[in-house]
């Protein structure tokens, strides 16, 4: 892929527009409760105030429909993003228009502001060619640093870019496009894929790409159960999707035609209160009561998983292996991190659910990759075309 790097781009005291995802979770008060995306972005901050940039960030929060909501204001993160870098962050009321503009032409080398919420516009989402034309007079470097967003086709990641002549990738869109891009291209083997989650349905595409890639398939969470199911193994009252029963027999039977090996539990832990996370108890799947319901992985799987992955060289690990949200159905989670970051594979975390077990295990400086995108890290390993990537090109 033809793309700049940052270190490649003339930004030296230049009006720089950096794309960030700081679309950060946040409780009902308001507050942060997990800050990553905007701490991920502050190398190609920090080397933007170094080269005396005068830097315009501009991010989407949530999901507003098409116009301003206070629920999704900027504010809570411009002052967070002030507190990380204890500098001053303008932060204009409007998304574009007078204020920013203004603001835009009056800043100092080295300072920082953060537009209001680009969704607050209708034009951010369709794409709207004046949006873009508006935002992209702002400045005259662009940068595109929101990962997160890089599989959406909005003014601000797709129509922004294609205006300007000098753009490339900031520091956090390199580094996850290098480590997920060798997942694809270059992995070294043995080469295996960890898949979680509950619902087959959601990962029918990411399964089937990797399935062409990989030399074997770990399957845990409660889409597991839907391919035991297909096996003829009936689980009780586990969570299996009926409608993609047929999907699991296509999948193994691919796997089957390339020589990849599909590792599935062998015992679970189960119980009948999910809720209260009550008398969990082992179970293999021979012996599983009818009144049951499996939960997460059991003691003999994780001792499965652990034999092998012993030879791994690349693990892609996404989704959780149980109800890991609630103890003690988290053990069977923990334990895959556990296993990765002990690996000397090159092991890369996928997805918001495994990401954040990693980091609430305190594991993630183990990984050699964690990645920072939902979305966008699933549809780019399920092979798509990246609309905020192929703009830069
Ligand atoms: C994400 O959280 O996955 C990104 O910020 C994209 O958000 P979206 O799914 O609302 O486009």
């Amino acid at each position: 892929m033809a793309i700049k790097s940052l270190t490649e781009l003339p930004v030296d005291s230049k009006r720089v527009f950096v794309r960030v995802d700081f679309n950060v979770p946040q409780d009902d008060a308001g507050n942060i409760t997990d800050d990553s995306r905007i701490q991920a972005a502050i190398p190609t901050i920090k080397y933007l105030m170094e080269h005396e940039c005068r830097i315009i960030l501009a991010s989407h929060l949530g999901r507003p429909k098409g116009g301003p909501d206070p629920k999704y204001s900027m504010e809570p993160v411009g002052l967070r993003l002030a507190q990380i870098l204890d500098t001053e962050v303008m932060l204009p009321e409007e998304v574009v228009g007078d204020g920013p503009q203004k603001l835009a032409a009056s800043m100092r080398d080295g300072q920082i502001m953060l537009l209001q919420n680009l969704r607050f516009n209708p034009g951010e989402e369709k794409n709207d060619e004046g949006f873009s034309k508006q935002l992209a007079s702002l400045a005259e470097v662009f940068v595109q640093e929101a990962f997160g967003t890089v599989h959406r086709a909005h003014a601000s990641t797709a129509g922004v870019p294609k205006l300007m002549k000098d753009k490339g990738m900031g520091f956090l869109v390199q580094k996850e496009v290098t480590a997920l891009y060798k997942l694809l291209n270059k992995a070294d083997h043995p080469y295996i894929a960890i898949v979680g989650g509950a619902k087959v349905s959601d990962k029918i595409a990411v399964l089937s790409n990797l399935l062409e890639k990989v030399d074997r398939l770990i399957i845990g969470g409660a889409m597991a159960y839907t391919f035991l199911k297909a096996q003829g193994i009936d689980l009780g009252k586990s969570r299996v999707e009926a409608d993609s029963i047929d999907t699991a027999k296509k999948i193994l039977k691919r796997a089957q035609q390339r020589g990849v090996e599909i590792i599935l539990p062998v015992d679970h832990v189960a119980t009948t209160d999910l809720k209260n996370g009550s008398d969990p108890v082992n179970i293999s799947n021979r012996e599983f009561p009818a009144d049951l319901m499996g939960v997460d992985i059991g003691a003999k799987t994780i001792a499965l998983f652990e034999e092998k992955l012993a030879d791994a060289a690349t693990v892609v690990w996404n989704g959780p292996m149980g109800v890991f949200e609630v103890p003690p159905f988290n053990k069977g989670t923990d334990a895959i991190a556990k296993l990765l970051a002990r690996s000397s594979a090159f092991t890369v975390i996928c997805g918001g659910d495994s990401a954040a077990a990693v980091k609430k295990a305190g594991l993630s400086a183990f990984m050699k990759h964690v990645s920072t995108g939902g979305g966008a890290t699933l549809e780019l390993l399920e092979g798509r075309e990246m609309p905020g990537l192929k703009a830069l090109e």
